[in-house]
């Protein structure tokens, strides 16, 4: 080798030691694809709404400006293919486009991006959401720690259903409604760390949330009958769950279905009290991305706010309640900016003292099949073994691999 390649060769040696990307998952290797080693950006806080109005409820605020940097990521959906940073990096956003599926590809493109570090990332799910009128009323803020998906059920039409059910859902493997079920696809139930929850909650609540005459004037329409006080009272923070659903439902009897199988699935632990869209795909995403090093599942904190009420008032429909019912819009939109950015700050204003090396959990932080470890204090245990474990726990559940066949009845 002459010098002169020598020096070369040096000079690349340490120019690919300086700039080389780092995976967290041991890969080191040239990254396909995306131009000459992009700088990645290690957001203290990534915010994640779900279509256009969640995402501009950021924009054009005093304390950030998460317009001064966009990145075009790879895998976003069209509609949305920008991610979007403050100048320094601390604070991003991702707007996922609506329902499981655009959720979940959206967020796990972020993850497997090597525009990102997100393995110190706070995830903070900021949408508007259904809420359970027995909990809190629109224009509330609610932190879950399960997220439930109650249309992973076999469903028959309510007019089709056996005259002794109270519901056309019957959880999957059963053989009717109630029934716990007997075969798990891995995406049931979420678990998030509450001590993280809690943190959120205690900045949510420094906020003075907004309120509106006509939102107000919406929840007074469920004030006379008693199991709905909850719902005529004005916007307050609450913790309690979320249930995902690509369908999107509206009336009593099915928010109760959904509520039901919260309880089912939780083992009696959850407080039914949001519908989303997306909560449990984002959840897969984040929980795949710590399996792989790339992220920290208990970093997720999981927002909504009140935006409509699950079923109707008493003496109107479930049609009237979904085409009209949307009083509540204005305050949940805007109460995802006054509560959200409360959790963003005090998250990015104690980073060193507090939130860098993360928030341990004291409860179980994961799925229903215990993939990050541990033992799940709800479902049938976890499938890796271990006491209590899914197998020996409940011999009748299986974890599907393949499609089961189909069972008749009758
Ligand atoms: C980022 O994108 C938004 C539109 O999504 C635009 O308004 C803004 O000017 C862009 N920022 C920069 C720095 O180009
Ligand atoms: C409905 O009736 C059938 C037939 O009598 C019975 O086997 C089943 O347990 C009942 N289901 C419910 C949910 O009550
Ligand atoms: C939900 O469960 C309760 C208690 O078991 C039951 O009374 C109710 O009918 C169920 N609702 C639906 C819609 O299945
Ligand atoms: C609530 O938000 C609406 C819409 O952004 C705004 O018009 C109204 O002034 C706000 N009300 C309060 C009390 O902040």
């Amino acid at each position: 080798m002459m010098l002169s390649q020598l020096l070369a060769f040096a000079t690349l040696v340490l120019f690919s030691a300086a700039t080389a990307w780092k995976s967290p998952t041991g890969y080191n290797g040239p990254q396909p694809g995306y131009g000459h080693g992009p700088q990645r950006v290690a957001p203290k806080v990534l915010i994640i709404g779900l279509y256009s109005d969640e995402g501009e409820a950021w924009h054009h605020i005093p304390e950030f400006d998460l317009l001064a940097h966009n990145i075009t990521v790879p895998g976003l959906s069209s509609i949305f293919p920008q991610a979007h940073c403050t100048a320094d990096g601390q604070i991003c956003q991702v707007v996922g486009g609506e329902g499981e599926i655009n959720a979940a590809n959206s967020i796990a493109s972020v993850i497997q991006s090597h525009y990102f570090d997100l393995r110190k990332t706070y995830f903070l799910v900021a949408g508007v959401a259904g809420v359970n009128p027995e909990v809190a009323g629109v224009g509330s803020v609610t932190f879950a720690r399960f997220l439930t998906q109650p249309d992973l059920e076999y469903e028959f039409d309510a007019r089709e259903i056996p005259s002794n059910w109270t519901t056309g859902y019957v959880p999957q493997g059963s053989t009717q409604p109630g029934e716990y079920p007997s075969e798990i696809y891995g995406t049931e139930c979420y678990e998030v760390n509450t001590k993280l929850r809690d943190l959120a909650i205690g900045f949510a609540k420094t906020a003075k949330l907004n309120d509106t005459a006509d939102a107000a004037a919406f929840r007074a329409t469920y004030a006379g009958y008693a199991p709905y006080a909850a719902g005529a009272q004005g916007p307050k923070v609450v913790a309690c769950d979320v249930a995902t659903a690509d369908t999107y439902v509206s009336g009593r009897l099915l928010s109760e279905a959904w509520q039901n199988y919260t309880t089912l699935i939780t083992n009696g632990k959850g407080l039914y009290c949001t519908t989303a869209q997306e909560d449990n795909a984002i959840a897969e995403a984040v929980l795949r991305g710590n399996l792989a090093g790339l992220t920290d599942f208990s970093r997720l904190i999981v927002m909504r706010t009140a935006s409509d009420f699950d079923r109707q008032a008493p003496g109107t429909n479930p049609q009237v309640n979904l085409f009209t019912g949307y009083a509540g819009y204005e305050p949940a939109l805007a109460n995802i900016y006054h509560a959200g950015v409360k959790v963003v700050e005090g998250i990015v204003t104690h980073w060193e003292s507090k939130f860098a090396a993360g928030i341990k959990p004291d409860n179980y932080v994961g799925d229903i099949l215990g993939s990050l470890g541990g033992q799940p204090d709800y479902g049938p245990g976890s499938i890796f073994g271990g006491k209590g474990a899914f197998i020996d726990g409940a011999k009748s559940t299986t974890v599907r691999k393949v499609r089961p066949r189909r069972r008749y009845i009758g």
